[in-house]
């Protein structure tokens, strides 16, 4: 294993650093085609893609933050009604189904066996356009899905979910600017900025893998808590959400997320000097928001660590930790500020010494209910 880990200590470090390879040749079929096209989701997507009314997505675990994350294009960029449900929870329920919505599960191995279940019940309620986001080849989910959009992160070997991720943000991003011009509502001066944005990104993502060393100075103060609070807002949510499950898989600190503009309604409650706080706070509609959240926090002696970018202009003081993302990243600011609190829960992880390829009671891959 040390000849495949080349320099790093765990799999999870190596995956976190191959992401801008990874995102590179996720995006690369894009960059082919010189734009969005159906052709991406495989043979006869115009035909399943050119009438979708709305869109469903099913997924467990990471792969559900993609989808939560996904939303907030969809909504935005391709208008159309877009919910995100937890697999094992769809399953179960009294699903109204319109055909025209596109069913899209989102799964690193295609094997999760609630995902399938999930599929073969939209299936069963009259769902025929669905379309499979996934990372291994032939696995079962795509196998059993009309469309299938590849990513190409490579085999991941950590449990906790990193390079998947991101990747599967860019598969989403596609099937979004796809669907957006499907339906006429990308010009091809904002298709050609947002194939300049994709390509941008390794390179951003690149950045953002540079702030590892600051991020190693937060995770000593993080170690010896027993608790975190993650907050964002808006597309940034998502990641906030994706930051504690990462932490709470690796480290086993007892991390929740919050969007920012909830914290009055309960969270606000557990702050107190013992309880770190952190905040993904890039410059973006809601950022003047996501500050008077956080003087809420600041108000009750809470500690924050904030993800900010220079456009956010945030002070820092004795209790506001500052690190600074790339700038400038628009759309895609969410697959970039993945970066940071991935490698802030791999950090914590190794200063409390946990196993952090094999975490306690957790499977890569969940083929059993
Ligand atoms: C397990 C893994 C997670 C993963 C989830 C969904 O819980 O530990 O990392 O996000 O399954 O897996 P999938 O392969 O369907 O994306």
């Amino acid at each position: 294993a040390s000849l495949e880990l080349g320099p790093y200590r765990h799999f999870m470090q190596k995956e976190i650093h191959e992401q801008p390879r990874a995102i590179a040749d996720t995006i690369e079929a894009v960059i082919d085609e010189g734009g969005f096209t159906p052709a991406l989701f495989g043979p006869g997507a115009e035909e399943v893609l050119a009438d979708v009314e709305g869109v469903q997505i099913l997924a467990c675990g990471t792969s559900y933050y993609a989808g939560l994350t996904a939303r907030y294009w969809i909504e935005a960029i391709a208008g159309l009604p877009c919910s995100v449900e937890i697999a094992s929870e769809y399953r179960y329920r009294a699903a109204v189904a319109n055909p025209k919505h596109l069913v899209v599960t989102i799964s690193q191995s295609g094997e999760t066996l609630d995902t399938m279940e999930a599929l073969k019940y939209a299936k069963s309620l009259g769902h025929g356009k669905t379309l499979s986001i996934c990372n291994v080849p032939e696995s079962a989910i795509p196998r059993a899905s009309r469309l299938v959009y590849y990513t190409r992160a490579g085999a991941e070997i950590g449990v906790a979910s990193t390079k998947a991720f991101t990747t599967q943000l860019v598969a989403l991003f596609t099937l979004t600017a796809t669907l957006a011009r499907l339906r006429g509502r990308l010009s091809a001066e904002a298709e050609g900025e947002h194939l300049d944005a994709l390509r941008q990104l390794p390179g951003s993502v690149q950045h953002a893998l540079n702030l590892e060393p600051q991020i190693v100075g937060w995770s000593e103060r993080f170690a010896p808590r027993q608790h975190a609070l993650f907050l964002g807002r808006g597309v940034h949510y998502p990641i906030a959400m994706e930051g504690a499950l990462k932490l709470k898989e690796i480290s086993y600190i007892h991390a929740e997320a919050y969007p920012a503009g909830e914290l009055k309604h309960g969270p606000l409650a557990l702050v107190d000097a013992e309880m770190p706080v952190v905040v993904i706070a890039p410059k973006d509609s809601l950022l003047e928001k996501v500050k008077s959240n956080i003087q809420e926090v600041r108000a009750r002696g809470g500690e924050m660590f904030v993800f900010a970018d220079l456009d956010s202009q945030f002070g820092e003081s004795e209790q506001v930790h500052v690190i600074r993302t790339p700038r400038h990243v628009g759309v895609l600011s969410p697959i970039v500020h993945a970066i940071p609190v991935q490698l802030l829960a791999y950090h914590a992880a190794l200063a409390r010494g946990t196993d952090v390829d094999k975490p306690r009671n957790l499977a890569k891959s969940v083929t059993v209910e």
